[in-house]
């Protein structure tokens, strides 16, 4: 059994090699958002498969709007004063050193900060706000009280295990009336939901038919294990888990921290912020509308009408979203 140490070890490695893989050939929107590059994202050398980024076609699919609105809430929440979570390369923290934040921007991984540190060095048009670069473990690491008067988390509370640890942390981190705004996956764990397996199901099928740039054999050795667990499970009747795309997040190198549930996630929030607002998105498009492998003129309306009929599912709640977006408030005196 790894040790949490060892695992911990992993997980800043892992992260610290996929932004610098990322980094190679283009500006990574996960580095800065507004001038990120259309190019092909190669991850082989991880294991990975590649994906192609278009910002501006990411712009117009539902999930790429909302984060625009999230981006710009953000930017425009009252005080100076900022916290970004699992900030990896940096893109929020440096939208909110932008809007004139001063922003404490903590991750696990050096090597990743190294990364987000040494683009924004050669930035010409430096932020009007600053960043002050944490690298911590926030299983355990400890803030000051009643500080922040923003806190964002973008893609990185399910990776952390002691999540209720952290929630009630931040909590007495954020000034009362304080804003937290988080958008997380919500897939991961055992305990889905039905809407959720369809929609894993769905993705994996649709993954095996589509031109994705990904290597075949790692797609359809994921969709035998799928077909084969719930031959297993349904028609056999035998005790497996159902854990559907467990063979598909296998790869040479990998996050040891994937396991925190969306359950557990947004239940830690309940217990210790107001929601305000919650939305979620794609619940079988996300892969292919990153990896899609075609011409430009097709992939463009491949995406959006992908993008979009998935987006009608979720809507209509008939599929559950992968991803959750939302903002929370700290209850106190400060009015919105
Ligand atoms: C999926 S990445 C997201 C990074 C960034 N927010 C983004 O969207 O580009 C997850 C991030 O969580 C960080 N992370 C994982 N476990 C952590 C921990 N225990 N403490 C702090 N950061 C952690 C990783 O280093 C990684 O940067």
């Amino acid at each position: 059994m790894d040790s949490y140490e060892h695992n911990l070890r992993k997980e800043a490695d892992f992260w610290g090699m996929m932004a610098e893989e990322r980094s190679k050939g283009g500006i990574p929107l996960t580095m800065d958002f507004q001038r990120a590059t259309r190019y092909r994202v190669r991850r082989s050398s991880l294991g990975w498969g590649d994906y192609i980024q278009d910002p501006w076609l990411e712009s117009l699919t539902p999930f790429g709007i909302a984060r625009d609105d999230f981006i710009d809430f953000a930017r425009q929440a009252k005080g100076k004063r900022a916290l970004d979570l699992c900030c990896g390369a940096g893109f929020l923290s440096l939208e909110l050193a932008r809007a004139g934040k001063r922003v404490d921007a903590i991750d696990l991984s050096r090597r990743e900060i190294a990364v987000a540190r040494s683009y924004q060095a050669k930035l010409r048009k430096k932020p009007t706000g600053s960043i002050h670069w944490i690298v911590a473990d926030l299983n355990t690491h400890t803030f000051p009280k009643n500080t922040y008067d923003l806190i964002t988390a973008w893609d990185g509370l399910h990776h952390i295990p002691h999540i209720d640890r952290l929630m009630a942390e931040i909590h007495d981190a954020l000034k009362p009336g304080g804003m937290f705004l988080f958008s997380e996956r919500v897939w991961g764990g055992k305990q889905q939901s039905f809407r959720t397996r369809i929609s894993q199901g769905l993705e994996m099928t649709l993954n095996l038919f589509l031109p994705l740039a990904w290597p075949y054999s790692v797609r359809f050795r994921a969709y035998k294990s799928m077909v084969k667990t719930v031959f297993r499970r349904y028609v056999l009747r035998q005790d497996v888990e159902l854990d559907i795309d467990a063979d598909l997040e296998h790869h040479e190198h990998d996050s040891p921290f994937e396991d925190t549930t969306g359950k557990e996630m947004l239940s830690s929030i309940q217990r210790h912020f107001t929601i305000k607002k919650m939305q979620h998105f794609g619940a079988f498009s996300e892969e292919a509308c990153r990896s899609m492998n075609l011409p430009r003129f097709l992939r463009v309306p491949a995406i959006l009408f992908l993008s979009w009929f998935d987006h009608l599912f979720v809507k209509t709640r008939i599929l559950d979203g992968k991803i959750v977006m939302g903002y929370a408030r700290k209850e106190g005196p400060t009015k919105a």
